[in-house]
């Protein structure tokens, strides 16, 4: 009997398109929707599946977008809702779905409600969650909680009040608890599946429901504040409440044919919190965030691949690889210092390994290794742009250029995501390489010197390129790992990762001395060149018994 062929979305690839920085069709140094229609068959090219488009909605870009004024159009500067209408036909004609990313934890200070807020307009802060301050003048906090990016989660407006923002001042959240805001959000849904979009990939999916009352936080000063380590009994995170919310998103899914489906970004203390939120009448997949947190070591490897596969099948989920994405130090950065036994803590604190220098040239190495064990393993891959080319993280940006709200709100002492969020780089020319026009004002973001180097038109003539490897790697994945089965570990070495699954094999190498590889079988690709009878270190490769 033929094996079962998984819907698209248990096994595909998916490419994080991160609009403001992947292509500029204006010449104005900010990605948009032109640009993106301009390189789809480049993606069609690299072989993705999907693509997930970061918040592409009218915004005053507190944070980059992802404080939304109007779910229901287009920001200007990325184009219009006639072109994103094209862009969705020309991706499916191209065999490409469309993801989105909406964000229903907050909108923008801007969005029609909170301005009705402010007004106070009668109801419209019931739509937000607007408290009394505490102290004999109101004037302390309603709570103790921490904004994720630093500072008080609570801002005070004109006549007294305070409203929660867990995120920047310019980010109120939504009352989830408020009827209005509820119904408005499925109508979102379908207003956007109406126009064929495949799916949402869903912002901080676990803030949305707070623990009644607002009450304080156990210990406001520890690191549960942070979004990566949302901990367990902090009472802005995780709440039961808010998979009723994700009852009715899936109800919306459900009247759509082909099948529409929802990705979470949950930052959860468990894999079996994460796996609450893919019960079969909710998500149906979440992003496991420990593989982008796991450092260079193949222990660490084979234990968090081992957890996630174990806590999707619980669920019946797929489970789901992700390396890095717009929060995240970049894949080549991460491994370029030297590597910490455990997960790593908190990928938002940059400069944690600040006094050591990174050498890229590792990094590069292991970041491509990195890459053939995710396209390997059983469920979906998420590729952000730029990994396919092994940027890195670009870390000595002037601090007159930041514009992650980070930096300003911790105080300049945590200067943010910026680094990972720069212009890709297209032409192997000078900057702007090819985005935006020579002659106009710059990339929103400079980008360094030498990527020349790196663009896609320099690693097209190089046949031993990165972006080479992960064409490859992308055309050989169907036949060699889709629906190949579960993964069988070959070897407890410290040092090696390797698993089987069907009839093929992944061996990667974290150690510092080259390691035997079966002499039966035959290399199909490897991530580096000297692969034989031996593995090099910081060398993957796949082969087929
Ligand atoms: C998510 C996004 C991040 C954003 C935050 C607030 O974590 O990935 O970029 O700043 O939510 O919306």
């Amino acid at each position: 009997m033929a094996p079962a062929v998984s819907p698209w979305w248990q096994t595909a690839v998916v490419y994080q398109v991160y609009i403001r920085s992947f292509a500029d069709g204006n010449g104005d140094g900010v990605g948009d929707v032109a640009g993106l229609r301009t390189r789809l068959p480049y993606l069609a090219r690299l072989g993705v599946d999907a693509i997930w488009i970061n918040p592409w909605y009218p915004s005053p870009m507190a944070d980059a977008g992802y404080d939304v004024s109007d779910y229901r159009d287009i920001e200007p500067a990325y184009g219009t809702l006639a072109e994103a209408q094209a862009l969705i036909a020309e991706a499916h004609e191209l065999g490409i779905r469309v993801l989105l990313d909406i964000v229903p934890n907050h909108t923008s200070d801007q969005h029609a409600w909170f301005r009705a807020a402010l007004a106070d307009e009668p109801g419209a802060r019931q739509r937000y969650h607007f408290r009394a301050g505490r102290g004999p003048n109101g004037d302390a906090p309603p709570n103790n909680w921490q904004s994720v990016f630093g500072g008080p989660a609570w801002t005070r407006v004109a006549d007294g009040q305070w409203y929660l923002h867990l995120f920047a001042p310019g980010q109120p959240d939504l009352n989830w608890d408020h009827d209005e805001v509820r119904a408005e959000f499925e109508h979102i849904l379908a207003f956007w599946f109406d126009r064929g979009v495949d799916g949402f990939r869903i912002d901080v999916a676990h803030g949305l429901i707070k623990e009644a009352g607002l009450p304080d936080t156990a210990d406001p000063d520890d690191a549960a504040q942070s979004l990566v380590q949302s901990r367990a009994g902090h009472p802005a995170w995780d709440q039961d409440g808010v998979h009723d919310v994700y009852r009715g998103w899936r109800a919306v899914a459900e009247r759509y044919t082909p099948e529409r489906i929802f990705i979470a970004e949950a930052w959860v203390p468990s894999n079996e919190r994460l796996a609450r939120y893919l019960r079969p009448d909710e998500l149906h997949t979440a992003f496991q965030f420990d593989f982008l947190r796991a450092p260079w070591r193949a222990e660490v490897l084979r234990a968090v691949v081992d957890d996630a596969i174990a806590a999707a099948a619980t669920v019946g989920a797929p489970p789901t690889w992700v390396l890095s994405n717009h929060d995240v130090t970049r894949t080549v950065t991460r491994f370029s210092r030297s590597q910490p036994a455990h997960l790593i803590e908190t990928d938002w604190e940059r400069g944690r390994w600040a006094d050591e220098d990174p050498d890229h040239v590792i990094g590069r190495r292991r970041a491509r290794a990195a890459a053939l064990v995710q396209l390997a393993l059983p469920g979906t891959a998420y590729v952000y742009q730029g990994e396919e080319l092994a940027l890195e993280e670009v870390e000595d940006l002037p601090d007159d250029v930041r514009q992650d709200p980070t930096w300003v709100q911790s105080g300049f002492t945590d200067v943010g995501r910026d680094g990972c969020r720069i212009p890709l780089p297209w032409t192997a020319t000078d900057a702007p390489f090819g985005f935006g026009s020579e002659s106009g004002s710059g990339t929103w973001l400079p980008q360094p010197a030498h990527w020349g180097e790196y663009s896609v038109e320099a690693q097209e003539r190089d046949a031993d390129s990165t972006l080479n490897l992960y064409r490859d790697a992308l055309r050989v994945r169907p036949t060699l790992w889709r629906d190949a089965g579960d993964v069988k570990w070959l070897t407890t070495d410290a040092d090696v990762a390797a698993f089987e699954r069907g009839g093929a094999q992944c061996w990667v190498n974290t150690g510092e001395g080259p390691v035997p590889l079966p002499d039966t079988a035959t290399v199909v690709l490897a991530s580096a060149p000297g692969v034989g009878a031996v593995l090099p270190p910081d060398t993957a490769v796949w082969l087929r018994s």
